[in-house]
């Protein structure tokens, strides 16, 4: 976890659930398991690419009946994995699964999140129990299918044996995994097979739905906005372009979703002052915060501007200063390893 969010600690272990969340009580990692480096140590990817199923992004087989791939987020998408042979779905993205609609596909949702900064120690050894004990094949997802959901399913493999960590590394390239995720990486790179005599125990208990820590669940809305926000954006532009670009209701419903993503920030910043307030530890976190409210306050206003022409070159900066404040603090505060 990061920098920022050991400070948050104190205050999310007191406002989130107990429960199987993000495992941060663990022995330290190995000093023994030292990052491999391109050459002799280096083997051929293990995945491979499954041909575009549309509900399914990014769709990759793994050795030992597993699949990894995007949020199943429909009907649509369980029936792809019904006809794929699933049984079991295990998600490592932040946002509780819907669990009543795998159960109507006789699926078994299991939920193991993880952020984008590694897969802890523990956390690795449930999805090794989870791949090991639960009936196959299994289907990997976090949102997108191209990071979390790749580290998770190749750390599982590696602890199962059916993938060799020499793999690890290609394994995750192949699947479109980003090198800018180091903690991701460092995670398939270390993880090291477990004893057979350990796989087979059911050491955990795997939990169908676990509830988002408040940063979590602040960030999953922030996420819901930013894509509405995206479609409304293009949805217009696609108008402007052949012509029409006068929708009357584009500017309201921008600008009310720009200002619903500067709630969710300000209560980004309500959640976090206390830790903040009295730290120097995170410079810079709590400017970038201000300057985020104050971008989304500003894509509100150029929403409200931009009426009746279409998309003005305000409205495309003000948004691109949003899209660049969630890259920023996110390489800052959320993806590095702890
Ligand atoms: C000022 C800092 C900051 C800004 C700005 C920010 N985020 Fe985040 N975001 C974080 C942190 C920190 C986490 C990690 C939370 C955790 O795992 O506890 C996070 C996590 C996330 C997650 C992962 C949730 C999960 O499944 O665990 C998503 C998605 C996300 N942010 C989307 C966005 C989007 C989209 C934007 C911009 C519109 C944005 N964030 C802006 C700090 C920020």
């Amino acid at each position: 976890m990061t920098r920022l969010l050991t400070l948050l600690l104190g205050l999310l272990l007191g406002l989130a659930t107990p429960g199987p969340t993000r495992a941060t009580a663990d022995p330290p990692e190995s000093a023994l398991t030292a990052p491999t480096t391109a050459g002799t140590s280096r083997a051929a990817s293990q995945a491979v690419p499954v041909p575009a199923v549309p509900q399914l992004p990014n769709l990759h087989r793994l050795p030992g009946d597993l699949l990894s791939g995007g949020l199943p987020a429909d009907e649509a998408a369980f029936r792809e994995l019904q006809q794929l042979g699933v049984k079991t779905v295990i998600s490592v993205d932040g946002a509780p699964p819907d669990v009543s609609l795998a159960e109507r596909f006789g699926m078994r949702y299991v939920h193991l999140p993880i952020g984008y900064d590694g897969v802890p120690p523990r956390r690795a050894r449930e999805l090794a129990q989870a791949v090991t004990t639960l009936p196959r094949p299994i289907y990997f997802h976090c949102h997108h299918g191209k990071h979390r959901s790749p580290a998770a399913a190749v750390v599982a493999c590696i602890a199962t044996g059916s993938v060799a960590p020499a793999a690890a590394q290609a394994t995750l390239e192949q699947m479109g995994t980003d090198p800018h995720y180091v903690g991701l990486y460092q995670a398939a790179r270390r993880a090291e097979p477990l004893p057979s005599d350990e796989q087979a125990e059911k050491t955990f208990t795997l939990p169908s739905r676990v509830a988002p820590p408040p940063l979590v669940e602040v960030m999953l809305e922030i996420e819901r906005l930013r894509d509405r926000l995206a479609h409304q954006l293009a949805r217009w532009e696609r108008d402007a372009s052949r012509g029409q670009p006068n929708r009357k209701d584009a500017p309201r419903d921008g600008s009310r979703l720009a200002l619903l993503l500067q709630e969710q920030l300000v209560e980004m910043q309500r959640l976090q002052t206390s830790s903040f307030a009295s730290s120097a530890e995170a410079p810079g976190g709590e400017e970038l915060l201000t300057q985020s409210i104050q971008h989304a306050a500003a894509l509100k206003t150029a929403w409200q501007k931009a009426a009746p022409a279409g998309p003005t070159k305000q409205l495309r900066s003000a948004w691109q200063r949003v899209q660049h404040d969630c890259r920023a603090c996110h390489r800052r505060f959320r993806d590095p390893p702890p």
